[in-house]
């Protein structure tokens, strides 16, 4: 397949960086289509810096950037993207906050007046899908947090992103809940089968959702190693317990444990 998300002998240095040491550093990394790649890699490498590379929320000072074979100069708009903290704003319900993406990205910004009932209908059908049904008409604050990350998970795919950028969307939640959402987002993946890229800490969590996974060194960040996740899908989450996904994340693990001892 085609790549979709390319990062090619990448070097960022933040504008606002006092030593002026780049924050990643020859980074070159290749998403194919319909691919679910996941980012390993200790604190502060460099992982959420990639994600606003590939979005272009910053610019690289050396090396080139391309999505869906673009060279990208301006915030991607077929990307949707979700964060460790739920953003969603408390003075609108929760179907008005799935809707906000729909009133700033075209076509949809046009649209959104004439097509209102049309994409409340999307926003409904999308939160029963993450098993939120019938709580659109709810305030964020009167949501759990997990409720609220389904909810914002579903605001990242209302105008159906060709690219998910998930930045550890997971972290703050309890385990149980936590596995949950890998379901929700597995079986959204497969179903609407668009590129993801997930930044996570959680080896578990990479292993379970991921085709391939990236481990990336100690800042300045690069990609030191690459998994492929050969677990057939559909993936339950009895496969955590299985060997072969065992032996994947201790390989992880000792990678991560090489780069931090590098640093
Ligand atoms: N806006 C900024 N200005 C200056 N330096 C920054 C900025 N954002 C990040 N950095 C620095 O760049 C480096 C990489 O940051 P980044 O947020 O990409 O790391 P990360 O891998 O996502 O870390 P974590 O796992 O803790 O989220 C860090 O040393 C950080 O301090
Ligand atoms: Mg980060």
């Amino acid at each position: 397949m085609n790549p979709f998300v390319e990062l090619e002998n990448v070097t960022h240095v933040y504008a606002g960086a006092e030593d002026g040491a780049p924050a990643v550093e020859g980074l070159s990394l290749s998403v194919r289509e319909s691919e679910f790649a996941a980012i390993v890699g200790p604190s502060g490498c460099g992982k959420s810096t990639l994600m606003k590379l590939a979005t272009g929320l910053q610019f690289p000072r050396e090396g080139t950037v391309k999505v869906a074979g673009q060279r990208v100069d301006a915030p991607v708009k077929l990307a949707g993207m979700a964060f460790q903290n739920p953003t969603m704003l408390p003075w609108r319900t929760t179907l008005d906050n799935l809707l906000l993406p729909l009133e700033i990205v075209e076509p949809h910004r046009s649209q959104i007046r004439r097509r209102r009932a049309e994409y409340m209908a999307k926003a409904e059908a999308l939160l029963a899908q993450v098993g939120l049904k019938g709580q659109g008409q709810k305030y964020p604050w009167q949501l759990s947090g997990g409720m609220q990350q389904r909810a914002s998970l579903c605001r990242a795919l209302i105008h159906e992103p060709k690219l998910l950028m998930l930045d550890e969307p997971f972290g703050a939640l309890d385990a149980f809940t936590r596995e949950e959402l890998w379901c929700v987002i597995r079986d959204l993946h497969a179903a609407q089968k668009f590129t993801v890229i997930l930044v996570t800490h959680d080896l578990r969590e990479a292993a379970f959702l991921a085709d391939r996974i990236f481990c990336m060194s100690s800042r300045p960040g690069r990609i030191i190693a690459e998994r492929t996740v050969d677990l057939p899908r559909p993936r339950d989450l009895e496969v955590t317990y299985t060997p072969a996904f065992v032996d994947i994340v201790h390989e992880l693990r000792a990678r991560i444990a090489e780069a931090r001892a590098a640093a």
